[in-house]
């Protein structure tokens, strides 16, 4: 390894260590001296002196610096080192690739990969205004932080997107025309995944936003059924099948008894169409069947809850019972569906409840309900009985007397 620990890039980056090995480049933790921070840095396969791919380097990273948005990583710095290698300094992302989230979900909850896809709609669309398409949308350039400010709005749930290296695969492509089907095999891993790259990219034709709708499509497959919607033993064996073949409905490789909303299945097939004539124009199109979705999807789970907690009592015996009641705590849901399900079963609330004294699971917001010490007007009924009786046991007491 030619950056050990402690080597200095560029007079500004000290190395700590080797984050990961793509096909493009090595990235590697470092600490940039000046400020005292972490940043990732990316250095790219040494290539043969070829003044135009570091032409198209210095290009590509200039524009991807250029792009500041939430869900798109933000690239500080980018240059030659000393050594002449290539090099681009990012924020340093302290979470998980989505290529290891789907791997440890095995297939992830319809809703998560709903807030998951949308987060990454947003981030292309922002991409796209600029002109700028990924071309290398895939699991691994997309990294899943955990949201600190979650508030389940309606992209939250728990990941925070960001998407990684806009526009690097076209530095590796010979000039204009992208490697073409028959040079892929020649260039192997070099551009990445095949399994997520569109027809007309596999084919040298224009790509465009729509490119990027395809991937995400395909990583949408990814996500809710655990297996890309094309798999072969070979790369040229998957290549075809994006051109030549229709992809399976999700439902169909799921195992009996999973079932994955229909709106989900409608939306993936849509971004997968082979016509770019049929498929998504653009993110913003896509975004808004998904967030209608995952409407649909997050609503259901939120039926569930409200009929198992009833509505707020108004009742005269329900006001009694929580007025003298010991204390219970209601818990207010704000999961996904298979926890809402988990949440709603009468039997495990005493042994969900969380210990108050040690601070509570954020995703849960307790709401204290009872003993109440406010008087309500069956009190004053009561007070008013009372006084009549006495007033009349009074005047009875008189005529007596
Ligand atoms: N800014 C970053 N912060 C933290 N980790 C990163 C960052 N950029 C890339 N990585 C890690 O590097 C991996 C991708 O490495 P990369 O060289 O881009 O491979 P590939 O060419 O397959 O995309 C990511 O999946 C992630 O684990
Ligand atoms: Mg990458």
């Amino acid at each position: 390894m030619r950056f050990e620990p402690g080597k200095i890039v560029s007079g500004r980056y000290e190395i700590k260590s080797l984050i990961a090995s793509g096909g493009m480049g090595r990235v590697y933790l470092a600490t940039q001296i000046a400020l005292n921070r972490s940043v990732a840095i990316k250095i790219l396969l040494p290539h043969e002196a070829d003044p135009a791919f570091r032409k198209r380097f210095l290009l590509e990273a200039s524009v991807s610096a250029q792009l500041t948005h939430r869900h798109i990583v933000t690239v500080h710095d980018y240059g030659e080192t000393e050594d002449g290698d290539l090099y681009l300094a990012m924020e340093y992302l302290d979470g998980m690739p989505l290529s290891k989230a789907i791997t440890q979900a095995l297939r992830m909850a319809p809703l998560r990969a709903c807030r998951i896809s949308m987060q990454i709609c947003r981030a292309l669309r922002a991409a796209h205004a600029r002109g700028v398409v990924h071309r290398d949308l895939k699991p691994r350039n997309v990294m899943l932080l955990i949201d600190e400010d979650d508030d389940d709005d309606d992209d939250g749930g728990g990941d925070f997107v960001k998407v990684l290296d806009f526009g690097l695969v076209k530095v590796f492509e010979a000039g204009d025309q992208g490697p073409g089907f028959a040079d892929f095999t020649r260039v192997g891993t070099l551009l990445g995944s095949p399994k997520y790259m569109s027809p007309e990219q596999i084919r040298s034709q224009p790509v465009g936003p729509w490119s990027d709708v395809y991937a995400l499509g395909a990583i949408m497959f990814h996500m809710l059924t655990g297996r890309p919607p094309f798999v072969g033993a070979t790369s040229p064996e998957i290549l075809s099948q994006h051109i030549n073949k229709q992809p399976p409905s999700i439902q169909s490789v799921l195992d009996e008894g999973t079932v994955v909303p229909p709106e989900l299945e409608v939306i993936v097939q849509k971004t997968l169409e082979k016509s770019v004539d049929r498929r998504y124009a653009s993110m913003d199109e896509l975004l808004a069947d998904l967030r209608a979705a995952s409407r649909l999807i997050a609503g259901a789970g939120h039926h569930a809850s409200s009929a198992f907690f009833g509505p707020a009592s108004d009742g005269l015996v329900d006001d009694f019972v929580a007025a003298f009641a010991p204390p219970i705590f209601a818990l207010d849901v704000d999961r996904d569906d298979a926890d809402v399900r988990r949440w709603n079963e009468p039997a495990q609330l005493g042994a969900a409840m969380p210990d108050l004294s040690q601070g509570t699971d954020p995703s849960v917001t307790l709401v204290r309900r009872g003993p109440t010490l406010e008087l309500t007007w069956h009190f004053w009924l009561l007070a008013v009985l009372v006084v009549l009786t006495a007033v009349l046991a009074g005047l009875l007491l008189g005529r007596l007397v």
